[in-house]
């Protein structure tokens, strides 16, 4: 077992998983939902669901992750057997499609991170008819700005970034890249809200942010939150299971679990302290009352136009950082999602890890082609016609937000008749005596056994009817 690698230590472990957790849904996404979600009323829900559905979800797969010690098809099919391997399987494909459109993404972060510390972004006049032309701009070869311009290389660079660590193994590539990143991000991020804070106008935008909107609770924000937590925890495809399986005997498992929550759900609420400030400075700014923060666009539109505000040298540089920020922790997200494709041909096929990494980001990074092409170039896959005229990348994100949860359900599903709970328990005794009588393994056995599974089960088959037609119209 020891030529699989493993993480040096408790810190080591913490930072990683916090790594893969802390992402572009805590940045990018978590703000603009809360902004539409009613603000602190969608932060509550969030709450509730990482305390009574995440945590315990997260506890069980790292839980079967480490007890098996093998990548998340190798996991299920020790511990439950070759059918139960197909849950895995599941899992790892979901990962290759989650990273499909995670590294387009990220790859818009690293361009936008370039071209503002090093290029003239700023200097723009209409954010929003850049970000358009910028997605759109696969692969102009015609100069050579068009190339630097090219989302295909940004993408492309991104994925070898992802590929070189991942190929490094788990120790001298994962865990120490992270051990780099994670502090330097939580440094970007903290220095970041202090000075948006000091702008004027930032009070409004944290009241904004802040105070509760009870009229925007809906059902669906419910879901946003259900979908949210889970995307954003890395749960539910077998990341956490197979950085599980890296993990020390010794390590206690409840407690690591419980910092790493604490960490991702910390970054998704400073990430809203740090923007909702500066979007009511350009309100401020431009003597407006609203600027459109709805939705994806707000951190490659509405953050650029502020970062231009702040005029030439300081807009580089915060706008610089804040972008840094944003590709750190995209990558720390990628690496772990890379690893478990990686994990599965390395323990099933005793594959080479530096064949396999380099081997599989290239896949993916193929089938992120059509994702980049779905930003405008290709029109049939900018408008689906199935799927209420939504481009391709929403389209595979919503799929994979619901096998998150759907995989989540059927992971408590397999504990609770498969691998059978007291298996469980024995495992997070390791390490932790006091756990033996305590009040949270009775937490874990109720929600792991009926909370999770019911509510999960009942929530997925909610979420996958109000995608595809709409609750409101089904019920009034
Ligand atoms: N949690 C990361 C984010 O918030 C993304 C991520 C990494 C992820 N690994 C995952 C999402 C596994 C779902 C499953 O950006």
């Amino acid at each position: 077992m020891s030529t699989r690698g493993n993480f040096s230590g408790r810190i080591g472990f913490i930072l990683t998983a916090a790594g893969s957790a802390v992402g572009l849904g805590n940045i990018w996404k978590f703000p603009y939902l809360a902004g539409q979600n009613g603000g602190a009323v969608f932060l509550f829900i969030y709450l509730i669901c990482v305390f009574l559905l995440c945590y315990p979800v997260m506890v069980g797969e790292i839980s079967i992750g480490r007890r098996a010690g093998l990548d998340a098809y190798g996991s299920y099919t020790k511990l439950g057997g070759k059918r139960w391997g197909l849950l895995g399987l599941f899992g790892i494909m979901v990962g290759i499609f989650i990273l499909s459109f995670y590294n387009v993404v990220a790859g818009w972060a690293f361009g936008y991170f370039l071209h503002i510390s090093f290029g003239d972004l700023l200097n723009q006049t209409d954010f929003s008819s850049f970000f358009g032309l910028f997605v759109n701009d696969l692969l102009d070869l015609s100069s050579a700005e068009g190339l630097a311009n090219s989302n295909f290389i940004f993408s492309m660079v991104f994925m070898a970034m992802t590929a070189f660590i991942v190929a490094r193994g788990i120790q001298s590539g994962i865990e120490a890249s992270n051990k780099i990143m994670m502090p330097i991000l939580y440094l970007i991020l903290i220095g970041i809200i202090i000075y948006a804070l000091t702008l004027p106008n930032a009070m409004s935008g944290v009241k904004f942010y802040l105070i509760p909107d009870f009229a925007e609770l809906k059902i669906q924000t419910l879901f946003e939150g259900l979908k949210q937590a889970f995307f954003s925890l890395s749960l539910g495809m077998g990341t956490l299971m197979t950085y599980g399986s890296y993990l020390k005997k010794t390590e206690n498992i409840p407690s690591s679990v419980a910092v790493i929550s604490a960490a991702d759900t910390s970054v998704a609420f400073l990430a809203g302290l740090m923007i909702f400030p500066l979007v009511h400075f350009l309100q401020f700014k431009l003597q407006v009352t609203e600027v459109a923060t709805a939705g994806p666009p707000l951190i490659f539109i509405v953050l650029p136009q502020i970062f231009h505000e702040m005029g030439p040298l300081l807009g580089r540089i915060v706008g610089g950082l804040f972008f840094l920020l944003v590709c750190f922790a995209a990558l720390t997200s990628t690496i772990s999602l890379l690893e478990v494709p990686v994990a599965y041909l390395v323990d099933q096929k005793k594959m080479s890890r530096k064949k396999v990494s380099w081997g599989i980001a290239l896949l993916i990074f193929i089938l992120g082609l059509p994702i980049m092409a779905s930003q405008g170039m290709i029109p049939a896959l900018n408008k689906l016609a199935f799927y209420k005229d939504q481009d391709y990348l929403v389209f595979v994100a919503d799929m994979c937000d619901i096998s998150l949860t759907v995989g989540g359900c059927l992971m408590c599903i397999f504990i609770t008749r498969r691998w059978k709970i007291h298996n469980m328990h024995e495992e997070l005794e390791i390490g932790n005596p006091g756990y033996k009588n305590s009040f949270l393994k009775k937490y874990l056995s109720f929600t792991i056994q009926y909370v999770c599974p019911v509510l999960l089960g009942f929530l997925s088959i909610l979420i996958i009817i109000d995608k595809f037609f709409g609750i409101d119209r089904i019920f009034n």
